[in-house]
């Protein structure tokens, strides 16, 4: 199988190539970021999406379960026997016409897909089932990763079930209590950093080189080939019908990244045959690509991308001091280490991203857990960025929509309770507070 598999830098004047057998999580000639390959050619690939239904069917064999690994023709890096599941992707694809409503959408048009359902509660455990699938095949024992806190959630419990050494590195004070229980549940060493994810960013990275420990942080190409299978079964949830957009919160832009590349594979396969829209959703407080994409109009140019001007971007960063800040702690990221992949996806999708202020996160999120399936703060970017991309005529009112629930609820309870509680938005829902006195508690319900 190998040879019809390699890893290639994605600079276009590089385009060095490496085995699939090798852990690289940059380029070794010129530093840049390293993409999974395949010769489809020589490859067996289905001649239909439809092809991928009979495999529920088998659902008792653990890799068809896997709504990962029952794509497994589209992601073909491995043997069977390396793949690693934990029972991720049993998702759904919700139409919610009250999510639909609030942001401006004619009924029938909005679609939640919901990647809380995840073992871990995120969609992260896509990227985790690639990517532990090549360290399993390399034959890894410690594997790290810094994190916002879903990454080490769903990094730990696939250690913790495969019996690997797991470590993960956090920014102080910036994690959502849901996530670090669960870290420190699954056994991870979990170093706290005095400082924030890009710090804990750069140090992994300098760590695991030195160390060569096994990196599960989004620069892994393989978490990448993992996250594609949200948007195959975004299209079986549509019956293999393409959507007018994919809109999605957007951090360290692993999500994007993997969209655009499932999307353009399949058009090539012919699977598709045309390629949706790409909406990237940044928080106001942590904003890179909004500004570098729509302010500063950097494209990713067919490769060429200008690296000098991203360069002064993050000199100017670390002149003024500038940390990034938002309540959506998941997003809270100012280098995203995959930005270069994110351009190249805008550009197959004919993207574009917009910023969306906490305010419009935490009322977008109320109305998803009023409406439909509860999400944390990140997720509800989403819809806050339909509601904006409505507004400003960007996408239509009949257009086909499907926003990216990317993590549950009850990652952060803390912030929702505080939005009700505080009356901070016009969908709280704040707690009545009585005497222990049946009268008194009648009165307060109003019957
Ligand atoms: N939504 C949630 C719930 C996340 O946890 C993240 C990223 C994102 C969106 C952004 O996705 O990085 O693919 O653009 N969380 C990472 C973590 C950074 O460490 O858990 P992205």
């Amino acid at each position: 199988m190998s040879e019809n598999v390699f890893q290639r830098c994605i600079n276009p004047d590089c385009a060095a190539s490496y085995g699939v057998e090798e852990t690289l999580f940059s380029c070794p000639a010129c530093g840049d970021l390293i993409d999974v390959r395949y010769d489809w050619e020589r490859l067996e690939v289905p001649k239909s999406l439809n092809w991928f239904e009979k495999r529920w069917a088998t659902r008792n064999n653990k890799i068809d379960f896997s709504g990962v690994w029952r794509f497994r023709d589209l992601l073909p890096f491995c043997e069977e026997k390396y793949c690693a599941t934990v029972g991720e992707g049993q998702t759904l694809l919700q139409k919610n016409d009250q999510v639909g409503q609030y942001a401006g959408c004619r009924p029938e048009k909005l679609y939640l897909q919901y990647e809380g359902m995840n073992p871990s509660g995120s969609f992260k455990d896509n990227g985790m089932a690639g990517a532990f699938s090549h360290a399993q095949m390399v034959g890894a024992k410690h594997v790290i990763c810094a994190s916002t806190g879903n990454t080490s959630a769903s990094m730990a419990l696939f250690a913790h079930i495969l019996k690997l050494q797991c470590s993960v590195f956090i920014g102080s004070g910036r994690i959502a209590y849901g996530k670090l229980s669960q870290a420190l549940d699954f056994g991870a060493k979990t170093i706290q950093i005095m400082g924030d994810f890009d710090d804990c960013m750069r140090q992994v990275k300098l760590i695991a080189g030195e160390r060569k420990l096994y990196l599960m942080n989004s620069l892994n190409p393989f978490r990448l080939e993992g996250q594609k299978t949200i948007m195959f079964r975004v299209l079986e949830g549509l019956k293999w019908q393409v959507p007018d957009w994919i809109i999605v919160p957007g951090g360290n832009l692993g999500n994007s990244s993997a969209f655009g590349k499932a999307f353009a594979e399949l058009k090539q396969l012919g699977l598709i045959d045309h390629i949706p829209r790409l909406a990237v959703i940044n928080a106001t407080g942590a904003n890179t690509l909004f500004d570098l994409y729509e302010n500063k109009g950097l494209r990713f140019n067919n490769g060429k991308v200008d690296d000098a001007a991203i360069d002064a971007y993050y000199q100017k960063l670390n002149d003024t001091g500038y940390k990034p800040h938002t309540l959506a702690t998941a997003i809270e990221i100012s280098r995203p280490v995959n930005l270069k992949k994110c351009l190249r996806a805008l550009e197959i999708c004919d993207g574009v991203v917009r910023e969306v202020s906490d305010a419009d996160i935490l009322d977008a999120k109320a109305v998803v857990g009023r409406f439909g399936l509860g999400c944390e703060p990140a997720s509800a970017a989403s819809v806050a960025g339909l509601k904006l991309l409505r507004e400003q005529d960007v996408i239509g009112p009949d257009e086909t929509v499907v926003c990216i629930l990317t993590g549950h609820q009850l990652k952060d309870p803390n912030i929702t309770v505080k939005y009700h509680i505080e009356k901070q938005g016009p969908h709280s829902n704040c707690p009545v507070e009585v005497k222990n006195d049946m009268a008194d508690i009648i009165e307060a319900l109003h019957v």
